[in-house]
């Protein structure tokens, strides 16, 4: 229960030893007079009135990022005249180029263009975005990519060199094997980028320069509206680097529609929330669940293997599905289910042969695929739950991939009887770190 008072435009307040009094001043001229404003009891929690009116600050944080998408791209994508590209609007007789402009890198992107390699470094959710975004990073810039979980880089001790560039990616800023990591990057001269949730942030503070995802206060333990966020920043960074080759043009353009249709993509994915709450029901008593995905969807596989597992406890793992005749098919039985991303990108032919693999040892498959999906539903019929979401370019299909499997994790939780957001020995920023 709390008390409150709504002031009016040009309110003061002025309060002393608990005491307070309230002026208005509507105009320069005139000397502010006392009002008297009446006290109101809230009937919500103000933690309720934090998680607008969800149950858990997880479910709002799933379902905001339509608008904390658009939130990271906002004043990033701007239209130039003269492109080859019409810029959606139709008998446009100008053509525009939608060009990316990221403020806090723009005194660096020629640094970070020479140099040696790009080094993504993260923990958990963020190496899992950072491992998403490789592939376009890679595409983009032809530059050699590189990905080190934080506390193993420092292991290691690997080496790291004056013109390498290491991004640093981190939702609260905080973390403390990220930001040792970083420490340790800086004392080889390397260029430290930090890409952030969190303004003043240890590492936001520490690092040459970065990216701000503007996904606002993430408040649930398990990371969900940061990860695509972060997928977009860094998908963002990539364009910018690639701005000046004109070959990439055409490749910048087609991300970029898909960004700026990234939001009404997840809208329609956030309408499966009933069904997905359905599929938990069937779920909620296995005591493991293994995914399958390759190329940018080995990490939504591993993302969601770690929702699943950090949130309602049940044993997950994300394999790459390329590595299943190494072993993991050994796991694969009637009775083990198993998530399958066989949406429409570069792995769509792949994924199509292991979904056979799998059917042929009678596996218990449930199948992410996309809305406009033939060839897999001549394939499987009615024999299997298929989860279709909508399409979008193959370097941010994973974004929208991910949504049916945090919505998953949160209905199995809640079904599972525990903690959506504060689950058991886990904190929402690790700063401390084993010696
Ligand atoms: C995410 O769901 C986890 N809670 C955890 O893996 C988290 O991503 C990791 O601790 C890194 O946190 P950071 O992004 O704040 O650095």
């Amino acid at each position: 229960m709390c008390r409150v008072i709504y002031l009016e435009d040009n309110d003061i307040v002025h309060m002393r030893k608990g005491e307070y009094t309230v002026y208005n001043w509507n105009d320069v001229d005139s000397a502010s007079v006392e009002v008297r404003r009446t006290i109101q009891t809230l009937t919500m929690e103000v933690g309720q009135i934090m998680k607008g009116g969800y149950d858990h600050y997880m479910q709002k944080e799933i379902f905001e990022q339509a608008e904390t998408i658009a939130q990271t791209m906002q004043g990033r994508i701007k239209a130039t005249p003269l492109s080859p590209i019409k810029f959606g609007v139709p008998n446009v007789d100008r053509l525009l180029y939608p060009r990316v402009r990221l403020g806090g890198l723009v005194d660096f992107v020629s640094t970070i263009r020479r140099s040696r390699r790009i080094i993504f470094i993260g923990c958990g959710t963020s190496y899992h975005a950072a491992l998403c975004s490789r592939q376009t990073m890679e595409e983009l810039t032809q530059m050699p990519v590189v990905l080190e979980l934080a506390g193993d880089i420092l292991d290691r001790r690997c080496p790291i060199f004056r013109d390498d560039t290491c991004v640093f990616v981190s939702q609260s800023g905080e973390t403390a094997d990220t930001m040792r990591a970083m420490e340790y990057a800086k004392g080889s001269g390397a260029l430290c980028v930090g890409i952030t949730n969190t303004v003043g942030s240890a590492i936001a503070r520490s690092s040459h320069c970065g990216i701000h995802i503007n996904a606002g206060a993430e408040i649930g333990v398990a990371s969900t509206k940061a990860y695509t966020s972060q997928i977009v920043a860094i998908t963002m960074m990539a364009i910018v680097l690639a701005d000046d080759q004109i070959s990439k043009r055409k490749r910048i353009n087609e991300i970029v529609d898909s960004l700026l249709e990234l939001p009404d993509a997840i809208k329609k994915c956030l309408l499966l929330d009933d069904s997905i709450r359905s599929l938990a029901e069937s779920l909620k008593g296995e005591n493991s669940l293994l995914m399958f995905g390759r190329g940018r969807n080995y990490a939504t596989a591993v993302e969601a293997a770690l929702k699943v597992k950090e949130v309602s406890y049940m044993h997950s793992e994300g394999i790459n599905a390329g590595e299943m005749k190494h072993g993991p098919l050994a796991l694969v039985d009637e009775h083990m289910p198993i998530i399958v991303f066989a949406t429409k990108d570069e792995m769509h032919g792949k994924m199509q042969g292991v979904i056979q693999q799998l059917m042929a040892r009678n596996a218990r498959l449930i199948i992410i695929c996309n809305e406009d999906e033939i060839d897999i539903l001549d394939m499987v019929g009615d024999r299997y739950p298929l989860i279709m979401v909508p399409n979008a370019d193959e370097a941010l299909q994973p974004v929208v991939n991910i949504i049916p499997l945090q919505l998953l994790s949160y209905h199995l939780t809640l079904l599972r009887g525990f903690n959506v957001d504060q689950p058991r020995n886990l904190a929402k920023s690790v700063t401390v770190t084993e010696e």
